[in-house]
C-alpha cells in the first residue's frame, strides 16, 4: 500500500426528512447569506424547494436563488452564479440536486474569491480560496457529496473539464434517500453505473498489498449489484435507496482508494461523449467502461479482472487461463448494464463510430500517453472507441 493522506471534513446527515435540518447546518457552518443553486424542475416538483426554504428560514438564514442548472453543467450559468453571488453578498453555497447542481456550486464557490476566470481552475491552476459549500442530495450518482471534484463544461467548443481540490469538499451533505424516489428507472441506473465506475476506476491498479481497500471496492460493487435492481423494480423501495445513496457516497470520497494507483481514463474517455452529445454520464460510462475493460485486460495481467470476475460477478476462476474468467466477468457486467436500462454501445447511446476521430482530438491526448492502471496512446483511444461502437447488443 502507498503511503496517504486522507481528508474527508464533510458531515453527512443521513436519513428520512433530514433536508429539514438544511437552515441548522448552514449556521452551524458558518453561513449566513446563502446562494440556493437548483436544476431544472425536479426540487420545483417533489416541494424539496419550498422545505429547504421554509428550513433556511426558520434557521433566519436569507437567500438568493438561481436554478436552471442542466445536466453535465454550463460555464454559461457558473459566471452568472458568481456576478450573482458577489452582487448579493452571498458567503455560503446550497446546492440542491443532483451531480451537476454540486459541481456547478463548487465553481461558483472557487470563482467567486478569484479575480480571474474561473475556467483557469478547470484548465490545471489550483485554486487558492473557496466560499463554503453544502449539499442537499437528490440522486445517487456522482459522488460530488463527498468529493472534492468538480466537471464543468465550457459551452464554447463542448469541453468538460475537471478540477479537484480539498477546498471543495463540502462542509455538510444532507442525504435523504426517500428523495431519490421520484427517479425516473433511467436516471437510477445512470446513477447506479457512475458509483460502479467511481469504485472500478479504483480498483484497476498496479500498486500491491492493498487487501483492505480491495474488498471495501468489492463491498461497495456487490451492494450495488445487489441493490439496483431491487430500485429498479421497486421505486419507492427505501431500504434499497439508502444503501444505493450511501455507496455512491463511499465510492467517490475516494475511502476505498486511498493508497493505490487509480486509472480514471474511462471517465475521461466517457466526458468528450457526454460533451458532445449531452448524455447522462452514467450511460456514457457504460458503454465505455466495459470497453475499457475489453480492451486493457488482454494486454495487462488479466488476474485483477479475473479476481472482479470471481468475487463481485460469481465466476468460476480458470487458473489454466485466467484472461477467460477475465472476459467472463466483463461480459458480466455488460449483462448486468443492459438489465438496469443502461446502453452497452454507440448505437444505443445515440453516438456514431465517425466522431471517433474528434471525440480522440478532444480527448487531448496528441502523440503522448495518458497514465493509470494501462498507458493509453491515442492509438489505445481510439480503438476503446471502436469497441464501444462494435459491442453487439446484449440478447435479452
Ligand atoms: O435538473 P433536474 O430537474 O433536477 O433533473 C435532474 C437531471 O435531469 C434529475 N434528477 C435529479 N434528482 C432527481 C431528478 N429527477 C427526479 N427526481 C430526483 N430526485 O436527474 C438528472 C441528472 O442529474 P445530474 O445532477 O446531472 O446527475 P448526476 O448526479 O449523475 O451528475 C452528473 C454530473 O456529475 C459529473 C458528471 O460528469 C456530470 O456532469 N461528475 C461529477 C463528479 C464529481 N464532482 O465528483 C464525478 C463524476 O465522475 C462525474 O464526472
Ligand atoms: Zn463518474
Amino acid at each position: 500500500m502507498n503511503d496517504f493522506q486522507f481528508y474527508s471534513p464533510t458531515e453527512f446527515i443521513f436519513g428520512r426528512n433530514t433536508e429539514a435540518q438544511v437552515g441548522a447546518a448552514v449556521r452551524k457552518h458558518g453561513g449566513t447569506r446563502v446562494l440556493l443553486h437548483y436544476g431544472g424542475q425536479s426540487a420545483v416538483r417533489s416541494g424539496l424547494l419550498v422545505r429547504v426554504k421554509d428550513s433556511l428560514a426558520a434557521a433566519g438564514i436569507a437567500y438568493v436563488e438561481l436554478g436552471g442548472v442542466k445536466p453535465n453543467p454550463r460555464d454559461t450559468l457558473v459566471y452568472e452564479g458568481i456576478s450573482l453571488c458577489r452582487r448579493e453578498g452571498v458567503d455560503f453555497l446550497l446546492a440542491v440536486g443532483g451531480g451537476s447542481v454540486i459541481d456547478s456550486a463548487k465553481a461558483i464557490a472557487i470563482g467567486v474569491p478569484y479575480e480571474g476566470d474561473f475556467w483557469d481552475f478547470y484548465s490545471g491552476k489550483s485554486p487558492a480560496a473557496a466560499l463554503p459549500v453544502g449539499t442537499v442530495l437528490t440522486i445517487a450518482a456522482a459522488g460530488s457529496e463527498g468529493s472534492g471534484d468538480s466537471v464543468i463544461t465550457k459551452e464554447d467548443g463542448g469541453l468538460k473539464r475537471g478540477t479537484g481540490s480539498d477546498l471543495l469538499r463540502p462542509k455538510f451533505s444532507i442525504l435523504d434517500p426517500a428523495l431519490t424516489c421520484t427517479l425516473p428507472p433511467y436516471q437510477t441506473a445512470c446513477g447506479a453505473t457512475d458509483i460502479m465506475a467511481h469504485v472500478f476506476e479504483r480498483y484497476f491498479t498496479n500498486t500491491e498489498e492493498v487487501e483492505i481497500t480491495d474488498r471495501l471496492c468489492e463491498g461497495v460493487l456487490l451492494t450495488m449489484v445487489r441493490e439496483t435492481p431491487r430500485v429498479i423494480a421497486d421505486p419507492e423501495n427505501y431500504d434499497a435507496r439508502a444503501n444505493i445513496m450511501w455507496a455512491g457516497t463511499v465510492a467517490h470520497t475516494n475511502i476505498v482508494g486511498v493508497g493505490r494507483e487509480q486509472d480514471w481514463n474511462s471517465h475521461g474517455i466517457e466526458h468528450e461523449l457526454s460533451a458532445l452529445y449531452d448524455c447522462a454520464h452514467g450511460a456514457g460510462l457504460a458503454v465505455i467502461m466495459p470497453a475499457w475493460m475489453e480492451f486493457v485486460c488482454t494486454r495487462r495481467d488479466p488476474m485483477r479482472f479475473a479476481q472482479a470476475a470471481v468475487r463481485v460477478w460469481g465466476c468460476q476462476m480458470d487458473f489454466a487461463h485466467p484472461e477467460n474468467t477475465a472476459m467472463e466477468g466483463i461480459a458480466c457486467f455488460r449483462r448486468f448494464l443492459h438489465r438496469i436500462g443502461m446502453p452497452v454501445n454507440f448505437a444505443e447511446l445515440g453516438a456514431r463510430e465517425e466522431d471517433i476521430p474528434v471525440l480522440v482530438e478532444k480527448f487531448g491526448i496528441g502523440t503522448g500517453r495518458t497514465g493509470g492502471y494501462y498507458w493509453l496512446s491515442a492509438e489505445d483511444v481510439t480503438e476503446i472507441y471502436r469497441i464501444a461502437a462494435h459491442t453487439p447488443p446484449v440478447e435479452s
